[in-house]
């Protein structure tokens, strides 16, 4: 399940847009370098605190230091985070299921871009149609959930994320034959990019986390779920490369568009909603690959809201000792009332600001990839790096050669390359 955390709205949606809105190869190097001395170092970290501590997020730090351990504080806004990033995740979560039902109804077959940048402009301006979206999702999210993941859920991945995977390759093949595939190619790997500023690093050590769902709790409640053989350096190199091979596809595909429509990269959070309907209405079976693209993309949507659902859940059943029904309907009530926050910032509330031009929306997922998933990072890999016996750390990399030559840069990466270049991120970019 922890790779249905991680490939999610991150890939498709969010990590496109940003790389537009920075300039492309430049941000797009800067992800990548990160993922692999940052992310995948907290990753490992993140699984195995999870799976030596066996509790929820704030109790398995009473596990692995002591009852009153100040490290519980990572657990508290872990959980803060994912109540954040799931009130707005599942109203983009509505926008998908907005796509899936109009592909349902063949409706994007012959469009004209016009009519195709309508679709999410209408859907932004409607209070009811986001919430109706929002709560639905939010709904679903919860019904999983209730229902304990790891039977339907679990056994659905299996099939889903390969054929998710097969999709997207496969519109990459046919984006080879557009006039703009060799300008995406230029645009997401050359890396002459003027546009990157201190924050745009900001922004890409923070996407590293979102889209691999560290530094607040997901995958280390994944590990509490793990027994203690299985081998977690082989586990987080194949996600974080999956999760990095579905990002980079998806932009190129969709950047390939944009060039060839002489659409805008800095278009936003619209880029994939403007681009891909405009593929599907041209090409030969599109309606199909339509309907197949956007039921993909809501069950990986589904997935990660579950993971951060249930961090939530796990915590409240156990601190108050309520029976999972209870935990799970008053959290994902909670998350639904926060989110129609967010569903009300591209009309009711677009003019209302909670700080510096940003709407509700746009400070909650700024608040938590820049802030609050960096820090709890932060923590988690100072943590790991430092309180966790070298020895200890040593026994999960006797398993191969290849994690013998990584363990050097997990050390040095969770001791001090990770805090340092997040503190002086954070810093640099709010003075
Ligand atoms: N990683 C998920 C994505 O890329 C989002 C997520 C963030 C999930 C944090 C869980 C925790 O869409």
């Amino acid at each position: 399940m922890a790779v249905g955390s991680a490939v999610g709205l991150g890939n498709i949606w969010k990590f496109p847009y940003i790389a537009g809105e920075n300039g492309g190869g430049l941000f797009v190097f800067v992800y990548l370098i990160c993922i692999f001395l940052i992310g995948l170092p907290i990753f490992i970290g993140e699984l195995y605190l999870g799976q030596q501590g066996q509790s929820n997020i704030v109790d398995s730090f009473k596990v692995l230091d002591r009852k009153k351990s100040p490290w519980r504080i990572i657990g508290i806004l872990g959980i803060l985070s994912a109540v954040g990033i799931l009130s707005f995740y599942s109203v983009v979560g509505g926008w998908i299921l907005n796509y899936l039902l109009i592909a349902l109804k063949f409706g994007f077959e012959s469009q004209s871009e016009q009519q195709i940048s309508s679709v999410l402009e209408s859907l932004f301006a409607s209070p009811q149609r986001q919430i109706i979206l929002h709560f639905i999702f939010m709904f679903l999210t919860f019904i999983i959930v209730m229902r304990g993941i790891g039977q339907g859920i679990e056994k659905a991945s299996k099939i889903l994320m390969p054929l998710f995977f097969f999709l997207l390759i496969g519109l990459l093949i046919y984006s080879f034959s557009l006039k703009g595939f060799g300008e995406s190619f230029q645009f997401l790997f050359s890396l002459n990019s003027k546009k990157m500023t201190v924050h745009g690093f900001l922004e890409a050590v923070g996407h590293s986390f979102f889209t691999l769902s560290l530094g607040m709790g997901a995958i280390m409640t994944y590990g509490s779920y793990l027994d203690k053989k299985t081998n977690l350096i082989k586990t987080a190199f194949y996600i974080g490369l999956a999760d990095t091979v579905i990002a980079l596809v998806a932009g190129l595909v969709i950047f390939a568009i944009v060039f060839t429509f002489g659409l805008k990269p800095e278009a936003g959070p619209q880029l994939m909603f403007e681009t891909l309907p405009m593929l599907f209405s041209k090409v030969s079976g599109g309606p199909i690959i339509a309907i197949a693209f956007f039921g993909l993309v809501l069950f990986a949507a589904l997935t990660s809201a579950v993971s951060l659902l249930q961090v939530v859940v796990a915590y409240f059943e156990e601190r108050f000792h309520k029976s999972n029904a209870y935990a799970t309907t008053i959290c994902s009530l909670v998350i639904f009332l926060v989110g129609v926050l967010s569903a009300l910032s591209t009309n009711v509330l677009s003019e209302f600001y909670i700080f510096k031009k940003l709407t509700f929306f746009d400070f909650l997922d700024n608040l938590s990839s820049h802030y609050l998933l960096p820090i709890g990072g932060l923590l988690i890999s100072l943590f790991f790096g430092w309180k966790i016996e070298l020895n200890k750390i040593k026994e999960i990399f006797s398993t191969s050669k290849l994690a013998k030559h990584y363990f050097f840069i997990l050390i040095w990466s969770t001791r001090v390359l990770a805090p340092l270049a997040i503190t002086i991120l954070i810093i640099r970019s709010t003075i």
